[in-house]
Order: structure tokens, then C-alpha cells, then sequence
């Protein structure tokens, strides 16, 4: 008889026990198995978790100007971030006639045309035209009628959340604790190179690359000749957590650099940074690594030098984009004097190649632990006192299934 693979559990027996689990960061038990390959579980965060977050869909300064917009996912629904003459608004894509996708790229454009039959939207979403619709008084009267449904969003830093839920509680206050970690980087005048768009599907669960991630306890071991220059354990004191309430949306450690002003270069955290230091911060921020995470959508990365960010994407139970400085490039904020660096490229790509061999690490790791999730023997196993963070993760996902199963 194989043991290579094992039946699943159906929702109902898979929500029963994930309901059953303590949500109490400290006494948090490791997820069952099945909630990282479960496409109906996968269905159920869709619903009861990314429909109900606070989701990072890029940075304000990524449309600049009006006509810009971006396109987007999120939890399936396909969405517009566009730049008008009001400023930043957030619609639903999907035409108010019979449901064509209007784009799901990114440009710039004064008005959205459906392709099927030519219904037209402004950049705040209200229909322009429809042709054959009527004499121009019913035109008129459909056109007062019809907007492609408005979605809220915050801007947070320059960077733009959206939440499909009109009920949620405002991003900015669940996010206070980062607060003392952006101090002085903002005097320093930062400017973004977004990440590199990349769509390439990673075969792995969305909560498995979030956790590798705010992991402290596999640098030691994966990461050998890449992060010993952070390293989370060091006699002086290694890794420094941080609290996390019940409303906090910010999962923060910190690791310290083995000398003040280092950072990425093209062998990974060292000495010797691609990118200069940055003047305007303080002599602790000098000397640590700050990793912070905001699920379900993104991470930062304060470093001396920069602050890092991805944004991830889940596509299904076993599929995850992502793009940031390891995986494509890019994902940067940082000061325009650095950017005005003559050998900025040279710069950049010596940090893409550090982040690179980095990833290259992390990558079998990933595999291999989404592998291990399908088999019979994989059960909830025990957090050591290194993955402080990875409770306060499973503790943030078991508030939100517990909220998303109390739904009516
Ligand atoms: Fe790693």
C-alpha cells in the first residue's frame, strides 16, 4: 500500500479543527497541513480573508499623473487604481453592462472603453456613453444611472491599500507599530523603483512564502555565507520581536548588522553596501535590519541603506507571485540621491545579484516544505522560541478565519 500521497479534508472537517486551534500568540499551534494545498480552503481566504484585508496594490507615485491606472487582483476580483483629476480612486473593473473585464493591464488613458460593445467610463468610474442605448434623453438617464462600483482605499506611506469590505476598520491605525521604524527615512526625500512586474507562478501556498519571510530561525541555516552578517543569533543579542495586539496588522523583527551602514551587496548582507547609507537616520536604525510584514499582501525591509518591499500575490492553494529586489529586481525605496548616483545601475544590479543568491536559497527550502505538506506523516509541528514572529502570524490568520466563519 502507497503512502505517497493522503485523501484531503473535506472543508467542514478542515474548518472544525482550524476553529479548534488556540489563536493565542505563545500557545499558537501550527496550521493543519491541508490549509496550505486546499483549493477549498484556498476558496474560503478568498472570501473570508482577502475580500475582508487590506490589500497593497503598488505606490501612489506609480501613476503619477492623471489618466495613469494600474490594474489589479484581488481576492479574484479584478480591479482599476486610477489617477483623475480628484486624485487616487479605486473602482471595480468589470463593466456595469454585461460584465466585460475592461483591461487588466496597466497604462495611461483619458476614458475606459469596453471592447464588447463600447459602453464608456471616465476615470472616476461613471459612464460616458453606451452606443444604441436609446434616444439621448434614456442615454442620459443611464448614464446618471451607471458607475463602476467604487472601492475604498488608504494611502499608507505613499503606498495604496484597497479593501473590497466597506465594513473594515481603518489600515493606518493597525499599523502604529511600524511608525517608529519609518522615522527618518522619509526626511531623506525617497523615491521608489517599483519592482520588476513578474507573473511567474511559484509553486508554493501564499501563507509558506509570507512565512519564510518573517522567519528568524532558518537564516543560521540556509542562509550560510549570505546573512551571517545579520544573523539572528549573536552573543551581544540577536533577534529583538516586537509585541502584537489583537488589532495590529504588522507582524516587525529586528536583526542587528554585524557592523553600523552595511547592507546588501552583490554577496548578500555585508560591509560593504551597493547603496550609500542613509544620512538622515539614527545610529540604532544604522545597525539593525527591520523585517516587517503586513498580511496578506506585503513585506518591508528597513535596512541602513534602503527600504525593500514585495508585494505578494496569492493566485491558488499552490500557486504565489511575487516581485521584489530577489525575485526580479526592483522594490526599492530610496533617496533621490541615490537614484542620482552616476553608477546607480551598477549599484542596483549588484543588490539584485546579493537578493538573488539569497532567493536561491530560500527557493528549495520553499519547495521542498510545500512538498511535505501533501504527505500523510505532515502534522501541526512545535514553534521554538526563534519564531516568535510565525506565531503572531498563525495568531493574525486564525483571528481572520475565526472572523470570516462567524460570517453570516
Ligand atoms: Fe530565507
Amino acid at each position: 500500500m502507497t503512502q505517497a500521497s493522503k485523501a484531503a479534508k473535506s472543508l467542514p472537517d478542515l474548518l472544525a479543527s482550524v476553529m479548534a486551534t488556540s489563536a493565542t500568540p505563545g500557545s499558537a499551534h501550527m496550521l493543519p497541513e491541508d490549509c496550505y494545498t486546499s483549493v477549498d480552503f484556498f476558496a474560503f481566504e478568498q472570501a473570508g480573508v482577502f475580500a475582508r484585508s487590506w490589500i497593497c496594490v503598488g505606490r501612489a507615485e506609480d501613476i503619477p499623473d492623471t489618466g495613469d491606472y494600474l490594474a489589479a487582483s484581488v481576492a479574484g476580483e479584478p480591479i482599476l487604481v486610477t489617477r483623475s483629476e480628484q486624485g487616487i480612486h479605486v473602482m471595480s473593473a468589470v463593466c456595469q453592462h454585461r460584465g466585460h473585464v475592461l483591461t487588466s493591464t496597466s497604462g495611461s488613458a483619458q476614458r475606459f472603453r469596453c471592447p464588447a460593445h463600447f459602453w464608456t467610463y471616465d476615470l472616476n468610474g461613471k459612464l460616458l456613453g453606451a452606443p444604441r442605448m436609446g434616444t439621448r434623453p434614456e442615454l442620459e438617464s443611464l448614464c446618471k444611472s451607471v458607475q463602476l462600483p467604487p472601492i475604498r482605499h488608504e494611502i499608507w506611506h505613499g503606498f495604496i491599500f484597497v479593501n473590497l469590505d466597506a465594513e473594515a476598520a481603518p489600515l493606518a491605525p493597525t499599523l502604529a507599530k511600524l511608525e517608529p521604524f519609518w522615522a527618518n527615512y522619509e526626511a531623506a526625500d525617497l523615491a521608489s523603483v517599483p519592482p520588476v512586474a513578474n507573473d511567474k507562478v511559484l509553486p508554493w501556498n501564499w501563507k509558506l512564502h509570507l512565512e519564510n519571510f518573517t522567519d528568524a530561525y532558518h537564516p543560521e541555516f540556509v542562509h550560510g555565507g549570505t546573512h551571517d552578517f545579520a544573523p539572528s543569533v549573536h552573543p551581544d543579542g540577536g533577534v529583538a520581536f516586537t509585541d502584537m495586539a489583537e488589532t495590529d496588522n504588522a507582524i516587525v523583527r529586528s536583526v542587528p548588522l554585524m557592523k553600523s551602514d552595511g547592507g546588501m551587496n552583490q554577496d548578500g548582507w555585508g560591509e560593504t553596501p551597493a547603496f550609500p547609507p542613509i544620512a538622515t537616520l539614527a545610529p540604532e536604525q544604522r545597525k539593525r535590519l527591520t523585517f516587517a510584514m503586513i498580511p496578506p499582501s506585503m513585506t518591508l525591509m528597513f535596512s541602513p541603506n534602503a527600504i525593500s518591499y514585495q508585494i505578494v500575490r496569492a493566485v491558488s492553494a499552490e500557486g504565489t507571485t511575487t516581485a521584489n529586489d530577489r525575485v526580479s529586481g526592483g522594490g526599492w525605496l530610496l533617496p533621490k540621491t541615490t537614484l542620482a548616483l552616476a553608477d546607480f545601475k551598477q549599484r542596483a544590479a549588484r543588490v539584485q545579484q546579493g537578493g538573488g543568491k539569497i532567493w536561491a536559497q530560500d527557493l528549495p527550502i520553499n519547495l521542498a516544505m510545500q512538498a511535505g505538506k501533501h504527505s500523510r506523516f505532515a502534522s501541526p509541528g512545535r514553534y521554538g522560541p526563534l519564531e516568535l514572529t510565525l506565531q503572531q502570524f498563525n495568531a493574525w490568520l486564525l483571528r481572520a478565519y475565526k472572523k470570516a466563519f462567524a460570517m453570516p
